[in-house]
């Protein structure tokens, strides 16, 4: 039989055989391949799935700025009074996506979110560019606001609360602008204990491949080694 599945030749990617032990390895590679080759602007955006104190879900997309293969943690950042943090605050159990269309493939990850130790939010903080900064003092993400004019306005007293020198603005050079982190805004590292990547496959027949491990409990360090599984598509 020749044709979409059956033709050797469909270049379509596989998911090696036998599969890693390990999925950071591979998601890794995934990742930097998408930095490289996906044309879109923000190709590390997640689906980020929270659950509240009831049960109920809610998604948001957030930008992936770190992977850790050695602790198979993904980091992202954000406000720790909004609401998916609040989420998290009361159930760390949350589940990111990522999807590269142009590139076929899928990775899901569940896991637990815990707050990026203080000096990693710090250092990342500084590389944001200075209107970013501004804004992460001025928004109460989340948080009602009544127009655009009203947050306008709670920029302006965010500028004049940091006593910020509004010449380095005016003069060209706000990157001179010395603006600290807020304590209310920094990194959640999720560590994962389920990952699944999925390559697109001729006919539909995608591949799909889902690694768990047991995640350490508190007070403990090592977490438990992967156990990896194909699945039908
Ligand atoms: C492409 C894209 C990337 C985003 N990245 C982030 C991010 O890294 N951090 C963040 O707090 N919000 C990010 N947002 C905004 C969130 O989707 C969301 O609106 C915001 O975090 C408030 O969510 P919450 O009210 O559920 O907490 C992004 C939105 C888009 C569309």
């Amino acid at each position: 039989m020749t044709g979409g599945f059956f033709d050797e030749a469909f270049d379509a990617e596989q998911l090696p055989d036998p599969l890693p032990n390990n999925p950071f390895g591979l998601l890794t590679e995934w990742f930097n391949e998408a930095r490289e080759r996906v044309s879109l602007l923000n190709w590390n955006t997640m689906g980020l799935a929270t659950v509240d104190a009831d049960g109920r879900p809610s998604s948001r997309m957030v930008l992936c700025k770190d992977i850790r293969p050695d602790e198979g943690v993904l980091v992202f950042y954000t406000n720790y009074r909004s609401r998916k943090a609040r989420d998290l605050e009361m159930n760390p159990r949350c589940a990111l996506l990522m999807h590269w269309d142009e590139l076929g493939r899928q990775v899901r990850v569940e896991g637990l979110a815990e707050k990026s130790p203080e000096e990693e939010s710090d250092r990342y903080f500084a590389t944001r560019p200075w209107e970013s900064k501004i804004g992460a003092w001025a928004s109460e993400q989340s948080a009602p606001i009544e127009s655009r004019d009203a947050m306008i306005e709670k920029i302006a007293e965010t500028v004049t609360q940091l006593g910020l020198d509004l010449s380095m603005i005016m003069d060209g050079h706000p990157e001179d602008l010395e603006i600290p982190r807020p304590p209310f805004w920094g990194g959640y590292r999720v560590r994962a204990e389920a990952v699944e990547l999925w390559c697109n496959g001729a006919g539909r027949v995608h591949e799909r491949a889902r690694w768990e491990r047991t995640l350490p409990e508190a007070g403990q360090h090592a977490a438990g080694g992967w156990q990896s599984t194909r699945l039908q598509p």
